[in-house]
């Protein structure tokens, strides 16, 4: 797969394209009431005590709305916030930097928390909960264990992968929010909002056609929504229409559930190869020519949340849904190679 997936929520660049659709309060935040509202509660309360927010882990599929939380946290408490990443984060002096700069309140953002390398981690565990590091200078017979003071931060981390978290790291949470996929009416929102703030003119079907198709993720609903732009203006004098929509959408090889190219050769290679499952995912990965992570982290969530694939002891499988939706008849033979794709 040379090309980028355009339904990915994973961010590509012309996702940090100005203007910003970034919401930067909880009230401009679409959905995730369960989130919202528990969190504009801790905020509120931390704000008014005038202490520093607990520290905050979000986790989630990618483009829901974990880093636009972060970022929205900051502004709410009027801090600033570091940002970093779990896999960038290589060397203690790198993380020692970043802690001993940080002042009262801000926010420390640790982006993929769950691919810190364990001896960084280490050092997150006091400085989590003591607001100290320890830090060993020199070597050998002088070799001296340093403790430094740090300034109450808050650590804000996200992850798609909870699952993956050590329990040390997790226990240091005070606050743990789980994100889930949104519902058509609240992407539908982000979408006439994009609309919006993008200046783009549609009408309330064009938007819920490219909410159904957007797999629960702002962030693919507001490529969608981007890339329909562009067939309007080349194709259809701008004007977007649910006819619009579905021609767009279907040059792109977007299907009327949201599927991908990708999505759809992970169910035909179950069906095809595997006659429906159960595969295991190394096998599916290698078959696929595609990583074990992204097709666990990005590919499947969105597949198991609509019921087209099942996860078993022995593996996954294809539902009934699934051979209906790429209109296979179930049994079908063994190694047959079937239509459509
Ligand atoms: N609740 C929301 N309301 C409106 N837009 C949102 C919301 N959540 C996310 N978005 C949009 O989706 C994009 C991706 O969100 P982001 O916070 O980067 O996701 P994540 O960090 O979970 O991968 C944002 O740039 C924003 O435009
Ligand atoms: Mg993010």
């Amino acid at each position: 797969m040379a090309r980028e997936r355009l339904i990915t929520g994973e961010a590509q660049l012309e996702d940090e394209g100005a203007p910003s659709l970034r919401p930067d309060s909880l009230t401009e935040y679409i959905g995730q009431l369960e989130v919202v509202r528990p969190l504009h509660i801790a905020l509120e309360a931390a704000r008014q005590r005038a202490e520093p927010l607990e520290h905050v882990l979000l986790h989630g599929p990618p483009g829901l709305g974990k880093t636009t939380l972060a970022h929205i946290i900051r502004r709410h408490m009027d801090v600033n916030i570091v940002a970093a990443s779990g896999p960038a984060l290589k060397r203690a002096g790198d993380l020692m930097g970043l802690l001993t700069n940080l002042k009262q309140g801000d926010v420390f953002f640790i982006d993929e928390i769950h691919r810190l390398d364990p001896a960084i981690e280490e050092y997150l565990y006091p400085a989590m909960e003591d607001f100290v590091v320890d830090f060993v200078v020199d070597r050998g017979a002088s070799a001296r264990m340093l403790n430094f003071k740090l300034r109450r931060f808050t650590l804000v981390g996200a992850t798609t992968m909870a699952g993956l978290l050590t329990a040390p790291l997790r226990d240091r949470f005070g606050l743990v929010y789980r994100l889930n996929y949104y519902s058509p009416e609240d992407l539908r929102a982000v979408v006439l909002r994009s609309a919006r703030l993008l200046e783009i003119g549609i009408g309330e079907d064009a938007a819920s056609e490219i909410a159904r198709r957007a797999r629960g993720t702002p962030r693919v609903a507001n490529r969608l929504l981007r890339r329909v732009r562009d067939y309007a203006q080349v194709e259809a004098d701008g004007e977007i229409t649910h006819a619009v929509v579905d021609a767009a959408l279907r040059l792109e090889g977007i299907d009327e559930a949201g599927l991908d190219a990708l999505d759809r050769a992970l169910l035909r290679t179950i069906i095809d190869v595997y006659q429906g499952g159960p595969v295991g995912i190394e096998a599916l990965a290698a078959t696929l020519n595609e990583t074990q992570s992204t097709l666990v982290e990005v590919v499947e969530p969105y597949l198991l949340q609509i019921g087209f694939l099942a996860r078993t002891p022995g593996g996954r499988k294809a539902t009934l849904a699934a051979y209906q939706h790429l209109h296979v008849p179930p049994g079908t033979a063994p190694g047959q190679p079937s239509l459509g794709l």
